[in-house]
């Protein structure tokens, strides 16, 4: 399996079978290198209708095959432009694909969608995701502020890999919230998303990377274009 860091909130998962982009936002992210005509993908998973998380996914889920996961209002969207193979979740839903759940959690953040005409559409209600790749699970916040439904994600049973947390602030949660939401999730490993893309957006990761130095959760930087790979499949 691989994992991706494409900049901003857009993660690149999968393995030879699947692949799953979450939030693709690649035409018009200053940190991505990567084209959309070089991203292999199965499914692509958005967040909210905001276009630097929409991005080019009614682009990608024209493409022979690919599915689509978004709320409601986004996949009707969608299906104005083409895009067929849609599932559409409201939140608390779950998606049963091919690799694993995909559940639709609470984000506390707004959806507007842009139409090319310039008006702009209600996007229902902005998410977050839990996605079980095979036996890992990956939490990614979408835009959200620090919000007390966070605390119902933690399965003791079931422990995070890893969670995307947004830390840019101004739109989302700031480093010092972010702090707080891994301690109440508890993952593995949190990779920090949606900062250093725009001006507003530019924040400094050490407070992060301190309070992570000690205690059971593990902060990684991914530099956007980077990649991990593992043998995620199997159980451990
Ligand atoms: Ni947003
Ligand atoms: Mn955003």
């Amino acid at each position: 399996m691989f994992l991706t860091y494409l900049g901003h909130s857009t993660i690149y998962f999968g393995n030879n079978d699947y692949q799953v982009v979450i939030d693709p936002f690649l035409s018009g992210n200053p940190q991505c290198t990567m084209k959309v005509s070089d991203l292999k993908v199965s499914h692509v998973l958005v967040t909210h209708g905001h276009a630097d998380h929409l991005g080019d996914a009614l682009e990608l889920c024209r493409r022979e095959g690919v599915q689509l996961i978004a709320n409601y209002e986004i996949c009707r969207y969608a299906q104005q432009f083409g895009v067929e193979n849609v599932i559409a979740l409201n939140i608390g839903g779950t998606a049963h694909t091919v690799f694993g759940a995909v559940k639709m959690v609470a984000a506390t953040h707004s959806s507007t969608l842009e139409a090319p005409d310039g008006q702009l559409l209600p996007g229902g209600l902005a998410n977050g995701y839990m996605v079980d790749f095979f036996h890992r699970r990956f939490y990614h916040a979408g835009d959200t502020g620090l919000t007390f439904d966070m605390k119902l994600l933690r399965n003791k049973k079931k422990r995070i890999d890893i969670a995307f947390l947004p830390v840019g602030g101004q739109y989302t949660m700031d480093v010092h919230d972010a702090i707080i939401a891994t301690k109440w999730l508890k993952p593995k490993v949190v990779i920090p998303i949606h900062y250093n893309t725009f001006p507003e957006i530019t924040v400094s990761l050490k407070p992060l990377q301190r309070a992570y130095a000690k205690g059971k959760t593990r902060c990684k930087i991914m530099k956007p274009g980077a990649t991990v790979r593992g043998s995620y499949e199997k159980k451990k």
